[in-house]
């Protein structure tokens, strides 16, 4: 790790310091030659919606919306953020599936301390992958991704693909009542079962909206479940579709007939959009999610080609030969462990044993592995519970390999569903120095314990 916890416990204000008003912030005033295609100015603030008509919901808005302001990087250039945390809490920014130097992953007391309300910090990082990405807070996240802070990171590819059109589609359910007033975010035997869910349904902040799709021609749909809690069982209804991407790493086109995004996870499509008159409607299952509505005509006689694979990211492959091998167990522990309190004094899950808990910094010193920098791993990742589990990675990408449950093509990808009972391997090189995360995107679940870190080094 480039910055020991020990040094970040001691010297806390002096990294503050760094970051805040170091090297990063002189380059900034000074070239401002820096491309501005990359570059933004973002807050985290108080946010008044309308996701019921008539009643005023108090969320949290990032650059002024919920869910947040949609950035876009290129591929193998800098993204720069300069964050200030208006909320009345501290927060701080975490870059959900992107390769990126431990001291800008956004978790408290590992990468930086939790930006207090009023601070500025500023996020400077190179993506070196293309694809679907988001950001979202690393600190009281039941609360604050419930509340509205989730956005989409856009990384375009390094050279322009064969896709001319594209919508961006943000999943999520609010925790909100028939006023709009928010509910509990997570409560005790729901964090202990799926996870607890909210009750409305929205895309990009609307439930049950139109999305404007052109005749005739193919369009790029990234769909990213930016969710709490839920799984939606992806379909899509009146359009021949097929799978470009899954949690922003391509695979080889294949027909889309339904897929379950579980939170956190994203999956871009090709949609081949109809004449005018069609109907064409996202569905989760049986519900629907958002209905299409095609304009224009097409000119076009003949049926454009599906758009050519997009490039693969550039993704160290894992040696499996030489592979070490470690087992991660993620199991349910049964019982309220206390007898009163929030969720947050809740455990009920565990990783190899034991169960993360957030308010315990101590847990930062006992990594449930540690890895060298180098060395490839396979993990044989056990789901000892009867619900699924999205588990995610920080910091790095890992190839699933195989699973007990259904036949896998390999693929690179940061977070896996695991479904209840199954086990699935995934294999990575240990190439990023760090500590890094390793969680379930079930945001209660990952609160009551089901968290860990794996140190590279
Ligand atoms: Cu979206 Cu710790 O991650
Ligand atoms: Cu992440
Ligand atoms: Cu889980």
């Amino acid at each position: 790790m480039s910055i020991s916890r020990r040094q970040l416990l001691m010297g806390g204000a002096g990294l503050a310091g760094l970051a805040g008003l170091g090297a990063g912030v002189g380059q900034w005033l000074q070239r401002p030659s820096l491309d501005p295609r990359y570059a933004y100015q973002l807050s985290a603030a108080p946010l008044d919606l309308q996701l019921v008509p008539g009643f005023i919901t108090q969320a949290l808005g990032y650059g002024g919306q919920a869910p947040g302001q949609l950035l876009r990087a290129k591929q193998g250039e800098r993204l720069r953020v300069r964050f200030t945390n208006q909320l009345e809490q501290a927060t701080t920014i975490h870059w959900h599936g992107i390769r990126l130097p431990i001291e800008m992953d956004g978790v408290p007391y590992v990468s930086q301390l939790p930006m207090l309300p009023g601070e500025t910090f500023d996020y400077d990082f190179v993506v070196p992958d293309a694809g679907s990405y988001w950001y979202h807070p690393h600190k009281a996240s039941g609360e604050q991704l419930g509340r509205g802070l989730v956005g989409p990171l856009i990384v375009d590819e390094a050279e322009p693909t064969e896709f001319q059109h594209e919508r961006v589609l943000v999943l999520k359910n609010w925790h909100i009542d028939e006023q709009g007033a928010f509910t509990d975010f997570s409560v005790p035997r729901e964090a202990a079962r799926g996870g607890t869910r909210g009750r409305l349904s929205t895309v990009n902040g609307q439930h049950l909206p139109s999305i404007d799709l052109p005749a005739g021609e193919i369009v790029r749909l990234r769909v990213l479940n930016l969710d709490n809690t839920v799984t939606y069982r992806l379909k899509l209804a009146g359009a021949e579709s097929r799978i470009y991407a899954l949690d922003g790493n391509p695979i080889v086109p294949v027909p889309f007939k339904e897929y379950w995004l579980g939170p956190g996870m994203r999956i871009d499509l090709a949609v081949r959009v109809p004449q005018n008159g069609a109907a064409v409607v996202l569905r989760d299952g049986l519900f629907r999610l958002a209905d299409f509505v095609v304009h224009g005509s097409s000119t076009a006689l003949v049926q454009a080609p599906w758009p050519r694979a997009l490039p693969a990211n550039p993704v160290a492959e894992p040696d499996l030969q030489r592979a070490e091998r470690l087992t991660f167990n993620f199991e349910w522990v049964g019982g309220l462990s206390k007898s009163a309190g929030k969720t947050g004094d809740f455990s009920f899950w565990q990783v190899n044993g034991v169960a993360w808990d957030g308010n315990d910094r101590s847990c930062l010193d006992r990594p449930a592995a540690r890895l060298r920098l180098g060395q490839s791993y396979i993990f044989e990742m056990r789901n000892l519970s009867q619900y699924q589990h999205p588990i995610h990675i920080h910091g790095m990408t890992f190839k699933v390999l195989s699973s007990n449950r259904k036949a896998i093509t390999p693929y690179f990808t940061d977070t896996y569903l695991l479904g209840r009972n199954e086990s699935a391997k995934v294999a990575l090189v240990a190439d990023n120095p760090g500590l890094w995360m390793f969680h379930c995107h079930v945001i209660d679940h990952m609160e009551t314990g089901l968290m860990t870190a794996i140190e590279v080094a």
